[in-house]
This record gives structure tokens, C-alpha cells and sequence, in this order.
């Protein structure tokens, strides 16, 4: 993940008053009016800022990101365009790898990453959740991201590596300072240094860990990770240590934030609440239907061209960096209906909340069983759950879509 500066600069083809509201405090509130106006108006434009050394190309609509995803010719190995000396182990997980390293990383990561183990942690996530929510009763008022959506996935995420419990608090910190030092539209000096301090700590704590459960494997998935390594086909030093990191931060943040989108989601819109209460067998769709519509992930992690081609009347050239906005395509209303209504019985829902083609999100049954157990438990156990305010704060980060706090009153 690269570190972000301030600025943006408008380009050609794209009007100041647009680059503007990319940065202003009513996008960050609000940033659908501006994502129609860019699906209408500049489907693919060019953002430039100090972040990515001559800038980015933005693809917004969603034909146009299947196609990139699909079928354009895009790598992700930054090892093959940034300075060695600016790479992080990070750079070496699957998420920043080509075909066919990237296949390797994806399926030694899936023996260790099973199904098997995700579902064994099912009464563990139902017995933290039920314990946040019995603190949340107790007080009769929460912020429900900091007492609820932030705890739950750390400490998920932390058992099921093998993170002993008492660090959950401070990798939780770290994962956010590098999450939010990596935005390309907000970023700030501050930000950047806080988040490669971050990575510093991560790793030196992730490499003694290794050391340890080398020593002495456990029943978790560093140890199954390392077991996967010393098999015939091998994560290197710096690939067990990207996963590491990839799969704390990749699955922190998101899900605290699916888990904070949803619920303000739901309390602005009572009537799909009534309607969950009434017919929980809506709660899958209810909550792929907030995966699309305040998704958590609103721009993808970037992608390079191969070769020059083109696309929206634009042409990319080769070695140009590429995001695609999520969040814009999940409200495109030549594929959704209605794309600004909430509908938790919306099928089919085909929404980029977890992205596409090869990189979709590994995580995405663990995320999917977070969110289940979370909403089952806020529905059956916070019957009079309302907002406190009607103005939350949102993180100043434009790449991913999360709450400051969410007070509410139960
Ligand atoms: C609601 C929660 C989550 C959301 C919204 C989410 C979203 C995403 C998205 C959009 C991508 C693709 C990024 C791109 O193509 O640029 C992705 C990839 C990934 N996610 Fe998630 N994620 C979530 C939870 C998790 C969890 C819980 C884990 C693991 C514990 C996880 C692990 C990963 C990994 C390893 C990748 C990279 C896959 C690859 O490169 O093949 N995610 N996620």
C-alpha cells in the first residue's frame, strides 16, 4: 500500500468544481450525488495528487471496472514499478501479486484460511458479540463503532491468527493508522508517517511471533500458515509475513466498518428495519444490500496497465496507475434498480462490496458470518436501538467508508 500526500489537481477532462467536492466534507457525508454526476458526466477520469507520482486513473462506472477487472490488461506487482527500498512485506502478499505467484499465495493461504476454521469460530464470534451487547444493555447508551463493530472483528481476527488477546487494542490501532494513512484524496504528512510506523510495529511484532509459533505450533493459523510454508510448495520470509499483515488489516477495518454502515443504514431507513424484524430470513440480503449500498471499501487497491488500451473514449497507457470506485459502480443505475434505495430484499445483487475477478475478498465468508452474528444479535437483544444523533461523523478517508463513532440509545 502506497503512503498518501495532500492535493489533488484537476486534470483536462475533468471539471475543478468535481476534484473539489472529491475533498469536501459533504462528500465525505455524502458522496453519491457526486458519483451520479461522474457515472453522467466523467466515467473515467484522470486524478492526479502527490501520492501516486503521476496520478491515477478513476473508472466508475460498473460495465467499465467488470471489464478492467475481466479482461483489460492490468498487473499489481508494485515490485515491478516502485523503488525497492519503498516496499513493505505487504507488497509481497496476494493482494499486490500477478498470476501465477498470485495463485499460489491464494491457495496456501485457503489451506490454512478453511472453511472448517472459520465455521469452528462461530460460537467463539457469538460469545464476544453477546458480551459487547450485554455491556451496551447494561449502560442504556453506546458508541456503537468504539463499544461494538471495532471489538469484534479485532478479536476475531486476532484469535483466529493466533494474536494473543492482550494486543488486540493496539493492532487495532495499527491497522487503522495504516488503513487510513493510505487514502489518496486525504492523506496527510501526519498520516503517511503514522502509518509507516504502523507497518514498522507490525512487522517486528508479526516476525517474533512467527519465531515463536515455529517453535512451537498451535491450533491457529499462523502455525497452519508456516505449516503450509515448510510443505513442498513454500510462502517465503516475507510472504508469511505479508499474509500476516494482509489478513489483520484486510479484515479489521472492513468489517467494523460493514458493521457501523449497517447499522446507521438501518436506523435511517425504519421502515427495511420493521421489514428485518418481521422477516429475519432477510437478514442475507439485507446484508448484501449494505455491502452495495455504504460499502465499505469505496475505491479498489491500485492496479497498473500492462499495455495501453482504452476505455470510456480514454486511453490508458501502459505502466498508469488504475482505481476503480466501488462505491460509485454499487449505485450505477444501468445495473441496479433504483440504485439509491435501500431494499434489503434485493436479489439478485450483484455488488463490487467485495470486489471481482481474482482478488475478490478472501475474507468475504468470515465478513459474511461477522455481520450475521452482529445483526442478529443488535435485532433480537437492542429492540428500541435508535441513532442519538443525526449527524454522525465520518472517518476523513475517501478509499474506504466508515464511521467515527455511531452514539446510539438503547
Ligand atoms: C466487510 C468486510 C470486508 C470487505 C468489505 C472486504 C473487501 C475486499 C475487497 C473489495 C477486496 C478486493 C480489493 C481489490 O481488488 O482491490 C478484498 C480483498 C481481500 N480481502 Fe477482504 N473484505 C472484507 C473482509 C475481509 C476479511 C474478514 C478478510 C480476512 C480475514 C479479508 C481478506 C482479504 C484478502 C486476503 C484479500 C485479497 C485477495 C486476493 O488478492 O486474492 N477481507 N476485500
Amino acid at each position: 500500500m502506497r503512503h498518501a500526500h495532500h492535493g489533488i489537481e484537476a486534470a483536462d477532462n475533468m471539471t475543478p468544481t468535481i476534484v473539489a467536492r472529491l475533498a469536501s466534507p459533504e462528500f465525505l457525508a455524502d458522496p453519491y450525488p457526486v458519483y451520479r454526476q461522474l457515472i453522467e458526466q466523467t466515467p473515467v477520469f484522470w486524478l492526479s495528487h502527490a501520492n501516486a507520482p503521476g496520478g491515477m486513473w478513476c473508472i466508475v462506472r460498473y460495465d467499465d471496472i467488470a471489464f478492467v477487472l475481466r479482461e483489460a490488461p492490468i498487473f499489481k506487482d508494485t515490485s515491478r514499478i516502485a523503488p525497492p527500498d519503498t516496499l513493505t512485506p505487504l507488497d509481497r502478499a496476494m493482494l499486490q501479486r500477478d498470476p501465477p505467484d498470485h495463485a499460489r499465495l491464494r491457495r496456501l493461504a485457503s489451506h490454512a484460511f478453511t472453511p472448517r476454521r472459520v465455521h469452528n469460530l462461530m460460537p467463539r464470534i457469538e460469545q464476544i458479540s453477546l458480551d459487547l451487547i450485554e455491556r451496551i444493555r447494561a449502560r442504556g447508551e453506546a458508541d456503537f463503532i468504539a463499544d461494538y463493530a471495532r471489538p469484534l472483528p479485532i478479536i476475531v481476527i486476532a484469535e483466529l491468527l493466533g494474536v494473543p488477546f492482550e494486543d488486540h487494542d493496539q493492532f487495532s490501532t495499527w491497522s487503522d493508522q495504516i488503513m487510513t494513512g493510505s487514502d489518496s484524496v486525504l492523506g496527510s504528512e501526519e498520516a503517511a508517517r503514522q502509518s509507516q510506523q504502523a507497518m514498522a510495529s507490525l512487522i517486528d511484532y508479526f516476525t517474533a511471533l512467527i519465531r515463536k509459533r515455529r517453535q512451537y505450533p498451535r491450533d491457529d493459523l499462523i502455525s497452519a500458515l508456516i505449516a503450509a510454508r515448510d510443505a513442498s510448495d513454500r510462502l517465503s520470509e516475507d510472504e508469511l509475513l505479508g499474509m500476516c499483515i494482509l489478513l489483520l488489516i484486510a479484515g479489521h477495518e472492513t468489517t467494523v466498518n460493514l458493521i457501523g454502515n449497517g447499522l446507521l443504514t438501518l436506523l435511517r431507513y425504519p421502515d427495511q428495519l420493521n421489514l428485518l424484524r418481521q422477516r429475519p430470513e432477510y437478514l442475507t440480503s439485507a446484508i448484501e444490500e449494505m455491502l452495495r449500498y455504504e460499502s465499505p471499501v469505496q475505491r479498489s487497491t491500485p492496479r497498473f496497465a500492462a499495455e495501453s488500451f482504452v476505455i470510456g473514449g480514454e486511453r490508458i497507457e501502459a505502466g498508469q496507475q488504475i482505481s476503480l470506485m466501488f462505491g460509485a459502480a454499487n449505485r450505477d443505475p444501468a445495473h441496479f434498480s433504483d440504485p439509491d434505495r435501500f431494499d434489503i430484499t434485493r436479489q439478485p445483487n450483484p455488488h463490487l462490496g467485495f470486489g471481482m475477478g481474482i482478488h475478490y475478498c478472501l475474507g468475504a465468508p468470515l465478513a459474511r458470518i461477522e455481520a450475521r452474528v452482529a445483526f442478529t444479535h443488535i435485532l433480537e437483544r437492542l429492540p428500541a436501538i435508535r441513532l442519538a444523533t443525526d449527524t454522525p461523523a465520518w472517518k476523513p478517508v475517501t478509499w474506504l467508508r466508515g464511521l467515527k463513532s455511531l452514539p446510539v440509545i438503547v
